[in-house]
């Protein structure tokens, strides 16, 4: 490899969504800093897309115990303790942050940054812009990014993550002509969100592929609880062209309704307390649970209805759903939306310290890629929020990481590299197909309601796609079979921790397992997952 293609620096961050740049943003104060996106910075993954808010405490009327209490409540009391301590603690200075460099939130008439109810919350405390949230902040940290000496390397994808005994030093990548090249780093940070494009139906971008957990667990990191995979209640059903697409828990914060195909409004019977601000886990049973006993619409799916609120607020608090909608024929103001379940975000991940250090040295990661922030369920709001905490986090930690002797090194991984991509060259599968088969197997067998049987189906299935040779004809299309692996390993994470683990917890429901426990006593904690050992810790042992 010529020199053209390789590159030095103190940082390099993989991911550039809400935690990668914040991430990129703080390491730069410390030393060169490279981030690379697979996509265009800020624009290919989730965080843009995210709608409702950020959950941040701002009222004296609310507290950081009421916010932590119902990130572990919502989480099943899967969550690491000590996260979401940092995470509520620090996500209102996160939010000023934004504020100040500029980010448009909506306010109250005390110009006060405004805050609307979401699910499983005692406050209304999801900040918001619009229903376009996710979008102001990416803006926002975009325009701090350009403004700092940030290297920004977008359409790259990464191949590898470089390793000398366990220490982490960079990665190998992979340009848009399939050129390989090598970035050395003292640190490396994983924002490379998550993986909901393993599922046929997903909120998703096509970013979504779980490229983060992959390179963490081939170069040996330990990741956690990746079976708790999050289903939002409220995806579009119809036309079928924007299955999966998001309808945002600010319908229902604002005061929307759900109701079965007879017009009877179900949540009474799962959460008469909560009702359509319960958490996302229960809402996502509730709706299956109506379709699967004959209550659904036409296309499978239950309504969601805003037609008793005022125009002006549907317009104003819900301006992208209600254009949304009209582009395809429905116009909210006066006609339910149709919604059913869509696979949205990943709760496990990479084990991460508060300070944002995973299991191996010189590695750190922030966001979606990282497990225990949020245990079973992701309460609504909490995942922007922890963008800029964790992101900040890493960014800080890596920094301060110690300058390295540069290595010269890497000829054997890259030689590795350059074989596994011959071998593409001699493949027959392509990887689209596999990645279509993988979608349904996932999404027909490892969705909502789970059991031994259908699990042991998508395991048999997963492996057989795994150990097809994935084909491309140039080196356009390396990218693509290198995604596709990485995909595959992540769907057999995910059925490994859904056998693993034998109870239903969060977002997880095993329907062959009764047992006599609730989540707060259950003598289960982590699954955990590392080359040659997968395990759920019972009673604090690991097994
Ligand atoms: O429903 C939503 O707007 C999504 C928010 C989130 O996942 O936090």
């Amino acid at each position: 490899m010529s020199n053209e293609y390789r590159s030095d620096c103190h940082v390099l961050v993989i991911g550039s969504g809400g935690a990668g740049i914040r991430a990129a943003v703080e390491a730069s104060a410390f030393g060169g800093t490279i981030i690379v996106s697979k996509t265009i910075s800020g624009k290919g993954g989730c965080t843009v897309m995210a709608e409702g808010g950020y959950n941040a405490v701002l009222r004296s009327a609310d507290s950081i115990t009421a916010h932590y209490e119902d990130t572990m409540k919502g989480g099943a009391f899967l969550n690491d303790p000590s996260l979401v301590e940092v995470l509520t603690r620090e996500a209102p200075g996160r939010i000023l942050d934004l504020f100040a460099w500029g980010a448009v939130f909506d306010l109250t008439c005390e110009n006060e940054i405004a805050q609307r109810p979401f699910g499983g919350q005692q406050f209304p405390r999801t900040c918001y812009a619009g229903d376009h949230t996710g979008h102001e902040l990416v803006m926002t940290l975009l325009e701090r990014l350009r403004g700092s000496p940030v290297d920004i390397r977008d359409e790259l994808t990464v191949i590898e993550l470089l390793k000398e005994g366990n220490e982490i030093f960079g990665a190998i990548t992979c340009d848009r002509e399939g050129e390989l090249g090598v970035i050395t780093a003292d640190a490396v940070v994983l924002a490379t969100g998550g993986a909901g494009q393993v599922f046929d139906t997903t909120t998703n971008s096509a970013a979504g592929t779980g490229d983060g957990y992959a390179l963490g667990y081939r170069a040996g990191a330990e990741l956690i609880d990746m079976e708790q995979v999050q289903f939002h209640p409220t995806g579009a059903v119809y036309p079928y062209s924007t299955r999966g697409r998001l309808i945002t828990e600010a319908v229902r914060g604002e005061g929307g309704v759900l109701r079965n195909a007879n017009g009877e409004r179900f949540m009474e019977k799962y959460d008469p307390a909560r009702m359509e601000l319960s958490t996302r886990d229960v809402v996502a049973r509730a709706i299956v649970t109506e379709v699967l006993e004959g209550r659904g619409t036409d296309h499978g799916g239950v309504w969601l209805d805003v037609t008793h609120l005022s125009q002006e607020l549907i317009e104003t608090h819900l301006p992208v759903m209600l254009e949304q909608f009209l582009q395809f024929g429905v116009d909210i103001r006066i006609q339910p939306m149709e919604v059913a379940p869509t696979a949205h975000h990943f709760m496990g991940g990479l084990r991460i310290t508060p300070e944002a250090h995973t299991t191996l040295p010189h590695l750190y990661a922030c966001g979606e890629v990282t497990g225990g922030v949020h245990g079973g369920n992701r309460i609504g709001g909490n995942a922007l929020a922890d963008t800029q905490v964790f992101g900040r986090q890493a960014g800080i930690s890596a920094g301060k990481m110690e300058r390295t002797a540069k290595r010269n090194g890497a000829a054997d991984q890259i030689f590795a590299a350059e074989e596994k991509i011959a071998k593409f060259y001699e493949g027959t599968a392509a990887p689209a197909k596999v990645r279509k088969a993988m979608k349904a197997v996932m999404w027909n067998n490892v969705g909502i309601f789970r059991n031994k049987l259908d699990l042991l189906t998508a395991e048999r299935e997963i492996a057989k796609l795994q150990a097809m040779p994935l084909a491309i004809s140039s080196p356009r299309e390396i990218a693509d079979a290198v995604v596709t692996e990485n995909m595959l390993l992540v769907a057999s994470l995910v059925i490994d921790g859904a056998l693993l683990r034998r109870e239903s917890r969060g977002a997880h429901t095993r329907i062959d397992i009764k047992t006599p426990w609730t989540s707060e006593i259950s003598p289960f904690g982590h699954t955990f997952f590392s080359t040659g050992r997968a395990g759920i810790e019972i009673r604090g042992e690991r097994l």
